[in-house]
């Protein structure tokens, strides 16, 4: 098939272009910023934009992945937010029912509002506590309302992407290469990680499954922020560093990270497993490979000197 990918510079799209390409896929791999020379700029707020390279591209099928993924930054910008995340959606969404493709949009268990004990499943409704969810959710019924031939695939923490993470993975690390020693992470958030590359795959799994739908996609675990540090310490043989956990309301998270979060970001996918189309590694073993292959400098126990970057003699 050949696949438009857009957001193909972010993290997702990081795992998934290569996942298609050795499927046997021709992709079409678009973003706002051309960082590779794979990667055609493609706007997905301007409707003439997608039309356009649609009609002269034909593709068999869509994979939406471009969004505004800044929590901060969608709420300060409400209007910005909108349009890249709701009205980018819509604007994919018209393209591929006036083609008559598919169109796979992912989402977010950001579209719920955290409160429920349990892990969210595909029947739980949602209601977005921030501009983000919002925003993300109000594409959800875009999508579903306009097409009949759509997956809406919603991810959970995403870990992945190398150089090009941007998430809580690389926010630790990147503390770390900073000198810091100390800190300080969050203790009564909870969530499910989301391997990108798992999750990628899961997704070509589903897609060639053709069971049109909404999906929850995720490694089904239950761990808190500040599990998930201590796991990339072990990792990275970084017993020096101490975390110090702290709740959400305290004034370092309330300084550095002040939109207002879901305290549960846990899922489950009750359709994949009826399916038995899971492809989700354990969220432990999949960081584990993850920091292994794409932060090997950083890892004390192979014989590199973490702060100065080279080998220890
Ligand atoms: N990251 C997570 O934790 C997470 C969790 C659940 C669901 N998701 C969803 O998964 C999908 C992929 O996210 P990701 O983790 O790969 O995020 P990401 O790394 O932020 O990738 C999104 C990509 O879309 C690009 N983009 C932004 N505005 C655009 C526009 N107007 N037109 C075209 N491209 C644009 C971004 O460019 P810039 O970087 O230059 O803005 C970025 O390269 C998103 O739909 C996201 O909502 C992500």
């Amino acid at each position: 098939m050949k696949i438009l990918v857009t957001g193909a510079a972010g993290m997702l799209g990081y795992a998934l272009c290569p996942i298609l390409l050795e499927q046997g896929h021709q992709v079409l791999a678009t973003d706002i910023q051309i960082l590779t020379r794979d990667i055609q700029r493609l706007d997905v707020r301007d409707l003439k934009q997608v039309v356009d390279f649609c009609g002269f591209n034909a593709p068999d099928a869509v994979m939406h992945l471009a969004a505004e993924t800044n929590l901060e930054l969608c709420e300060n910008d409400v209007r910005y937010a909108y349009l890249t995340n709701t009205i980018g959606t819509r604007n994919l969404a018209w393209v591929c029912r006036d083609l008559d493709i598919p169109m796979v949009y992912i989402s977010s268990i950001g579209v719920f509002d955290g409160t429920k004990s349990d892990p969210y499943d595909e029947n739980d409704v949602p209601n977005p506590i921030n501009v983000y969810g919002r925003t993300k959710w109000a594409g959800e019924i875009i999508v579903e309302s306009v097409l009949k031939k759509y997956f809406i695939v919603r991810a959970g923490w995403m870990i992945g992407g190398g150089e090009r993470e941007k998430k809580f993975v690389a926010l630790i690390i990147q503390q770390i290469r900073n000198g810091s020693r100390q800190i300080q992470v969050v203790t009564d958030k909870i969530g499910t990680p989301t391997y990108n590359v798992d999750f990628a795959r899961g997704l070509t799994w589903l897609v060639s499954s053709k069971h049109y739908g909404t999906y929850n996609l995720s490694s089904g675990a239950i761990v808190s922020r500040y599990q998930v540090a201590q796991k990339i310490l072990q990792v990275l043989g970084r017993s020096d560093v101490v975390l110090i956990g702290v709740t959400s309301d305290s004034q370092y998270i309330r300084d550095n990270f002040p939109t207002l979060r879901p305290l549960s970001e846990t899922m489950r996918s009750i359709k994949t497993a009826t399916l038995n189309l899971n492809c989700m590694r354990s969220w432990d073993v999949a960081l584990e490979e993850y920091l292994k292959e794409n932060y090997k400098e950083d890892i004390v126990a192979l014989g590199f000197d973490a702060k100065l970057g080279s080998k220890k003699v």
